[in-house]
């Protein structure tokens, strides 16, 4: 059993514990689904005010769900529509504060408010995307976009 102490401290010292507890919890397996599927419980269990933490991986130029926490998603996702296909088509962060101001924003659970997503990229190969949702609008600020990327970038070490 895992039980990673990860108190709701300030930002900064939040993503330190679970950067630290990311590389414990997957840096020593290679099986991409069980560390997506970690990855997705740490995060679940460790950020507040989230109501979706998971992947979506890149097969064959598409967006495929992968292991997450939360409702039931979308199963598909088109390169370059909504969040996640735009964090995929661009390779750049999608910080949204507001995603019904998002043009194509996907809403596969209506009480998404604001979202956050992270390519993954190894050697210049797109794995997927971690993408994570609050039902609180402006949730994520720069300090978890700072936060967080480290963690894409372990994850797509490990996947
Ligand atoms: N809202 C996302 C779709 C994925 S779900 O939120 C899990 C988007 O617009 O890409």
């Amino acid at each position: 059993m895992y039980d990673f102490k990860i108190a709701a401290a300030d930002k900064p010292t939040l993503y330190r514990d679970l950067v630290q507890a990311m590389e414990a919890l997957i840096g020593d397996e290679s099986d991409a689904v069980a560390n997506m599927a970690n990855a997705a419980g740490l995060i679940w269990e460790s950020l507040p005010d989230l109501n979706w933490a998971g992947f979506y991986r890149n097969v064959g130029g598409e967006l495929v769900l992968g292991p997450f926490q939360g409702r039931p998603a979308c199963i598909r996702i088109p390169f370059g529509s909504g969040v996640c296909g735009v964090a995929a088509e661009t390779r750049q962060v999608q910080r949204v504060a507001d995603v019904d101001a998002f043009p194509g924003h996907i809403a596969c659970d209506s009480a998404s408010r604001s979202e956050i997503v992270l390519p993954l990229v190894r050697d210049g190969e797109l794995l997927g995307v971690l993408d994570i949702d609050s039902p609180n609008p402006g949730r994520f600020d720069e300090e978890d976009e700072a936060g967080l990327r480290p963690i894409a970038e372990l994850l797509a070490r490990r996947l």
